[in-house]
């Protein structure tokens, strides 16, 4: 038997406010947390939602000092742009707070005084990476050199990018700051750990065996780290933006990240409401965090040990995270710009909100990850959307103008199949119900769509349309019957798309229906008077979509040639002036130009050296055709030793580079000069 609980507390990830939100975000994590709040709301549950930004953490200080303002800036600035565009889709937070806010500093801090006056943590040194320039101790991501495994010169303190390898700072070749660019020292600092091996058994009972209605991938994530063993966790930094670490001595460090922003929830709950404990310290209430699979560790292993340390506060029922959506095959980056990004999706498609919540939850990565693409999101729109619940919605309200000046007809006798389809309206209460209640948002979403799919089919068998001639009365009866229906899809769509749900609402000229009407065929009695039908869904065209897509092919292009410019090759060994003077290069004019036979890649170039006229083959022939060499002008290294290819005998080397993208480019001296002229 399932435990009963009294209320509910949800909570969504606190997005970093180091940058906007994306679709990837909203698909993992904040789509299915409003789906499941706005369902228990109209269930009449007590329920509250709580997020807000979290704004602390090394990357929004090292934007900062990118663009020359403070960390305060960059969170103001996200911390809003976030908010409002959260506002705009619908979002039905019951606050939306931050990490910077005075009650959430007073949180965090006496969270952590708790705990270190109980003697839960432990205090080590270490040696840590320094940079003396910028007078600050470098998180792994801020120290950059060369990946011992691949050789590239831009890898990470904690991963190279390059090859994906894992690597500790201490690995790189050649570290430096990203901060300063200069080299870092190793010095030694004093933090605080949470002995999380401590916590070991604890957990493993709890989450392995308490807690195996889990999704897989969430269980599956806790028993790997309690399997592999859990290790103390530093839970301060040396960092000068965060909470202060409450304790003596302890200037300059502030609280991880990991450690303040999960008790953000907590202090949005304070902000929200003076019944805080409620929600928090009573057993009675269901815990549930919504969050994306990089989220697991800390909501299901770190958080809940803080807690448990603390004492006094319930831990979560379920975390149900999901998995990561792709964006057109690719993964979504917010560094690469790679990403629908919320607020430009909801500037694009005003009035467009609920087909964005709508695909993002036909389409979310909840067992596996997923891709979104544009003609997915068009075929969606266009084929369920408005071919399905709009042309079912507005069918229903134009015959009932058409037909009785937009008064709904009283319902008379019924058939067989009017009962079925009334039974198959109500069955799919229970369905929906449960697949909500077992986080199964992509299937609930289904069953939610069927109630139109419903009427569509009963308003297609019945044709009202055909039989108005004949039958008058039974018009009656079809149109009553499908109004109710239309009135059911707006109770069951309220929690994914919720203004479609208030449309129909409007359009019925009638009052929002709580969940436990679902499935009822009296929600409008006989005689009522409707409002004025309006499209629900329009079809979006080709050209619309395309416009998306050449949006990201420009950030593709934009993309590969910053990494063209990027990709250096390192500097060769020192040679002396000695060992340069040796060669002889000179101008030379390119005289004729052919290709080797039997060859794909040799040409073979008549140049004239200033010296003498001779023959030269080059590895170039898919660079360059024939003809647009010859008359060119290039320069030549005269004195390498002549070798044969192809029975003909090479003396000298054409010079070139190649960049970034392996495309060949002749050297030329800026202004014409003589042939011979020397290189020097
Ligand atoms: N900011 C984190 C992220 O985007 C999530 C923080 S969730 C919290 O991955 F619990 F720590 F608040
Ligand atoms: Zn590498």
């Amino acid at each position: 038997m399932a435990k009963e609980f009294k209320r509910y507390l949800v909570t969504s990830a606190l997005p970093y406010a180091n940058g906007p939100v994306h679709i990837g975000h909203l698909a993992g994590v904040y789509i299915p947390s409003d789906i499941y709040t706005r369902y228990l709301r109209l269930k009449g549950c007590d329920v509250i939602s709580v997020c807000g930004s979290d704004e602390h953490g090394v990357p929004i200080t090292i934007k900062a000092r990118k663009e020359g303002v403070s960390p305060q800036q960059i969170v103001d600035r996200y911390h809003e742009l976030i908010k409002r565009s959260f506002e705009r889709l619908g979002m039905s937070f019951d606050i939306y707070s931050r990490t910077s806010s005075p009650v959430h500093a007073k949180t965090a801090s006496d969270f952590f005084r708790k705990l270190y006056d109980d003697g839960k943590f432990i205090e080590k040194t270490s040696m840590q990476y320094y940079d003396e320039e910028a007078r600050t101790f470098l998180a792994d991501r801020y120290i950059v050199g060369t990946c011992p495994k691949c050789g590239y010169d831009r890898a990470y303190g904690d991963q190279c990018e390059k090859c994906g390898s894992t690597l500790s700072p201490d690995e790189l070749i050649e570290p430096h700051s990203a901060v300063s660019g200069s080299v870092p020292v190793k010095r030694e600092t004093k933090h605080w750990y949470l002995p999380l091996n401590q916590y070991e058994d604890f957990l493993r009972k709890w989450i392995l065996e308490g807690h195996k209605e889990w999704k897989s991938n969430v269980y599956g994530q806790c028993k790997s780290w309690l399997d592999g063993g859990l290790q103390p966790r530093a839970v301060s930094r040396d960092l000068d933006w965060g909470i202060p670490v409450p304790v003596e001595g302890a200037e300059g460090k502030v609280l991880y990240v990991w450690f303040d922003a999960p008790i953000g929830y907590i202090s949005a709950t304070k902000e929200l409401t003076p019944d805080w404990e409620k929600y928090w310290k009573s057993e009675d209430t269901k815990l549930v965090h919504f969050i994306g699979k990089d989220n697991i560790v800390f909501h299901c292993i770190v958080f809940p040990s803080m807690l448990k340390a603390h004492g006094g506060y319930i831990l979560p029922e379920n975390v149900p995270a999901n998995e990561f959506l792709n964006l057109e095959g690719d993964k979504i980056s917010t560094s690469r710009n790679w990403a629908v990004w919320l607020h430009e999706y909801l500037d694009e498609f005003p009035g467009k909100e609920d087909v964005l919540r709508y695909v993002l939850c036909a389409n979310a990565p909840e067992t596996k990850d997923n891709d979104f693409t544009w003609k997915d999101f068009q075929a969606r729109n266009n084929n369920e959307l408005v071919a399905i619940l709009g042309n079912f919605v507005n069918r229903a309200l134009v015959l009932t103008k058409k037909y009785f000046e937009g008064q709904v007809p009283a319902c008379g006798e019924l058939t067989d199949y009017d009962r079925q389809t009334i039974a198959d309206v109500a069955a799919v209460k229970a369905s929906l119900e449960a697949n909500i209640e077992n986080y199964r948002f992509r299937e609930a979403l289904k069953d939610a769509m069927n109630v139109a799919r419903i009427g569509n089919k009963y308003l297609a068998d019945t044709e009202p349309w055909k039989v108005i001639k004949t039958d008058p009365e039974r018009v009656k009866t079809i149109l009553n019957i499908a109004l109710q229906i239309t009135a059911n899809t707006a109770i069951a769509i309220e929690p994914f798309m919720p203004f479609s749900s208030a449309k129909i609402l409007r359009m019925l000229a009638v009052d929002k229906f709580g969940w436990e009407r679902l499935g009822a065929m009296d929600l409008i009695p006989a005689g009522h008077q409707i409002g004025e039908p309006v499209l629900l869904f329009e079809k979006i065209e080709d050209d619309v979509i395309q416009r998306q897509l050449d949006k990201l092919a420009a950030t593709k292009a934009a993309n590969m040639a910053a990494e063209a410019t990027q990709h250096v090759e390192p500097q060769k060994d020192t040679i002396q002036f000695d060992d340069f003077q040796k060669m002889d290069i000179r101008v030379s004019t390119i005289l004729a130009a052919e290709k080797v036979a039997k060859t794909k890649k040799l040409l073979k170039l008549t140049v004239d050296t200033g010296i003498d006229k001779r023959e030269i083959v080059s590895g170039i022939a898919e660079h360059f055709t024939p003809e647009e060499l010859v008359g060119k002008q290039v320069l030549v290294l005269v004195n390498l030793a002549p070798r044969e290819l192809k029975g003909i005998l090479s003396k000298g080397m054409i010079l070139m580079a190649e960049d970034a993208s392996g495309k060949l480019r002749l050297l030329q001296p800026g202004d014409a000069t003589n042939n011979g002229a020397v290189v020097g």
